[in-house]
């Protein structure tokens, strides 16, 4: 009964389902690769501003995760919904701002 309740309230708090291990792989190489075209292949910036965890760590995650999927209309981001699902755009921020994996 204890396990029960506590994996109800675990998928309450819309627990971030974890893309598998090799998708992992390929999101590390596309945002190295597609992203690292404007923000640099080591996120520090280019046309894009840096994706470090300094200067992400002031704003809130579903903002960011907001920009990934629908890009900012007016400036070169553009929108990732094709590409990527609002769960991995969210597996993407939660790497950028702990510090994104080589
Ligand atoms: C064609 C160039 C380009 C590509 C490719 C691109 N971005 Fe961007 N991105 C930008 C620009 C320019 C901005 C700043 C927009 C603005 O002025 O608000 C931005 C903003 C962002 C922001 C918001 C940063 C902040 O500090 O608010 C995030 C997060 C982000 N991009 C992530 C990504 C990810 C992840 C990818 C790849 C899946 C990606 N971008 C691909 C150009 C790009």
């Amino acid at each position: 009964m204890a396990l029960l309740v506590t994996f109800t309230s675990c998928a309450a708090t819309g627990a971030l389902a974890e893309p598998s291990a090799a998708r992992q792989k390929e999101l590390v190489n596309l945002v190295r690769q597609d992203c690292g075209s404007c923000h640099g292949m080591t996120l520090r910036g280019g046309l894009g501003p840096p994706l470090l965890p300094a200067t992400l760590a002031d704003k809130p995650a579903d903002g960011l995760v907001a920009t990934i999927i629908g890009g900012r209309t007016g400036t070169p981001m553009p929108p990732w919904h094709r590409f990527l699902t609002e769960d991995e755009a969210q597996w993407i921020v939660a790497k950028l701002m702990a510090g994104f994996p080589e």
